[in-house]
């Protein structure tokens, strides 16, 4: 009788080490230990067959191995439940909470510069003005010379140039490259390919001066040319598509004053400024206290550069104009520092979705 005692006081003992047994590592090791072929409990168990009387020994066999089952089948039973456990602690530790709002994919925009220039585009579009685009690298002639410039024109030392090394170029003419030094040499291009048809185009595009960068210049930067040739064109349409431009760009109603100035491409030359939108003209930081912001350089088409264009200055007069983009934007927006536009800040950049 003794024998089955120990074999069911075995069977207890393993059943309840096996409820406890919490991961993979005890389970083994329980498995090892009882039902384990070499030292485990019932192997030894079963060892006891050799000194039992011959009668006795396949009752005691047939309970061992029943005893082996229930703890194998056991055994089974706490894998799988210790899996299914496992695995209901790994899905709510990992667990999607399918209600959290969605990461919102970064969406890109324009830059500030690039709205503005649209607005502006826009807004001479309404007027009847085209775009034209010319290109960024000019030769001497097209930035300066055939704008009534000749080589050493003093009126050259008005924009510091950016030349472009010719050694590597294969341009055949030998003329010197420049980073133009403003929109102005489009007007030439345009006219010669346009010529003779009447011309009402705004040239957008990037400048590039020689300039000490600061605040308040930057040594590449956004203009806006404007240029009108036809028949009997005057100054009068010149100031009034300054003024439509400068309400519609920035408040309604703006007035316009025109200085008289120079440039070798126009004849007579002006600068137009309108009333500080900010101040309404009594004086503010904004306009420094002159009441006036700065619109525009322009003038009517000198005839030498109508002529360079293939327009017979007898027949066609013309007006132009030309604005920076960055030094309106900073008085629209309040940025106080012309490094900002190109610095690649995204603190800057995203200000303007
Ligand atoms: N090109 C001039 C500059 O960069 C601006 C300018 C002045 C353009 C008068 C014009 C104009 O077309 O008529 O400073």
């Amino acid at each position: 009788m003794l024998d089955y005692e120990v074999l069911s006081k075995l069977q207890e003992e393993a059943l309840g080490a096996l409820q406890a047994a919490a991961d993979a590592a005890e389970l083994d090791a329980w498995r090892i230990r009882y039902l384990g072929r070499k030292g485990g409990a019932l192997s030894e168990a079963m060892k006891r067959l050799a000194v039992l009387a011959r009668e006795e020994r396949p009752a005691y066999g047939q309970a061992a191995n029943e005893v082996k089952e229930r703890l194998e089948a056991a055994f089974g039973e706490r894998e799988e439940a210790l899996k299914s456990a496992n695995l209901r602690a790994e899905l709510t530790a990992g667990a999607v909470d399918v209600t959290l709002p969605g990461r919102r994919p970064e969406l890109g925009h324009l830059h500030v510069v690039t709205q503005t220039l649209r607005q502006i585009i826009a807004i001479f579009g309404e007027m009847g003005f085209q775009v034209y685009e010319a290109p960024d690298v000019e030769t001497d002639e097209y930035n300066f010379g055939l704008l009534n410039m000749p080589p050493y024109h003093p009126a050259r030392d008005m924009w510091d140039s950016f030349w472009v090394s010719q050694e590597d170029q294969s341009t055949g003419s030998g003329e010197r490259l420049v980073m133009r030094t403003h929109t102005s040499p489009g007007q030439i291009r345009v006219m010669r390919e346009r010529y003779p048809e009447p011309i009402r185009v705004i040239l957008p595009g990037k400048t590039y001066r020689y300039e000490q960068v600061s605040a308040r210049s930057e040594s590449q930067f956004t203009q806006v040319e404007g240029l009108a040739v036809g028949r009997g064109i005057r100054m009068t349409d010149l100031i009034g598509t300054l003024q439509a431009f400068a309400s519609k760009m920035y408040a309604a109603g703006r007035r316009l004053r025109v200085r008289g100035s120079y440039f070798p491409f126009t004849e007579p030359s002006i600068e137009a400024d309108m009333d500080c939108m900010l101040c309404g003209g009594k004086g503010c930081v904004v306009c420094k206290y002159t009441g006036w912001l700065e619109v525009a350089g322009a003038g009517m088409v000198h005839p030498v550069v109508l002529r360079n264009g293939g327009y017979d200055p007898k027949i066609y007069s013309g007006f132009a104009f030309g604005f920076g983009v960055e030094r309106p934007s900073m008085v629209k927006y309040g940025i106080k520092d012309m490094r900002l536009f190109y610095g690649n800040d995204l603190r800057f950049v995203e200000q303007f979705k």
